[in-house]
């Protein structure tokens, strides 16, 4: 059984460890630690059996943006609505402290990612070239709530 909880700074190394193996440019350590004690981010872990299995970071911009960082499942877990369940849990408190719409950036190349984000009601509004450091773009998403 999946359980989404808030993160534990016990958490971080396993958290590392799925963003390592989830991205080509992983975020360092030490910014997880930051996003974990910032008052206004919202980092859940998705545990099963006592083990990290995927995680969602969010950050409330300028009050009313939802910003979706990042999220990542690990590779054997994937497909089985964990992903989904992160998602939703940060948006649902993103809403909750005052976010109107939500944001993210995801590759232009991450089919899988931009069909989950669809899959949940994000639309793509516009594309921000030369985004990442290897010179590939990223897609700009938003979901507006009503
Ligand atoms: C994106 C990610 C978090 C999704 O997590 P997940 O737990 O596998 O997603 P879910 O099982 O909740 O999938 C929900 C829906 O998203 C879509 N989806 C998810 N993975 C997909 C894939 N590989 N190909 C196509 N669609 C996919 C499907 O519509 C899926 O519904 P379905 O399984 O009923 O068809 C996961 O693939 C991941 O960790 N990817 C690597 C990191 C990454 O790219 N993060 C996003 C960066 S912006």
């Amino acid at each position: 059984m999946v359980k989404i909880r808030l993160v534990r700074s016990e958490d971080i190394a396993q958290v590392y460890k799925i963003e390592s193996e989830a991205f080509k440019y992983p975020y360092p350590r030490t910014l997880l630690e930051y996003y974990s004690n910032l008052k206004d981010a919202v980092f859940y872990v998705a545990e099963v059996d006592n083990s990290i299995v995927g995680y969602v970071i969010g950050l409330l911009r300028r009050r009313i943006i939802g910003h979706i960082i990042s999220i990542a499942v690990s590779k054997r877990y994937m497909r089985r609505g964990i992903g989904s369940k992160l998602l939703k849990k940060a948006e649902e408190t993103l809403r909750r402290m005052g976010a109107k719409v939500l944001r993210l950036e995801v590759r232009n190349s991450n089919i899988p990612a931009i069909n989950f984000y669809v899959k949940h009601g994000y639309k793509i509004a516009f594309i921000k070239e030369y985004y990442y450091p290897n010179g590939e773009s990223a897609y700009v998403m938003y979901k507006v709530f009503f």
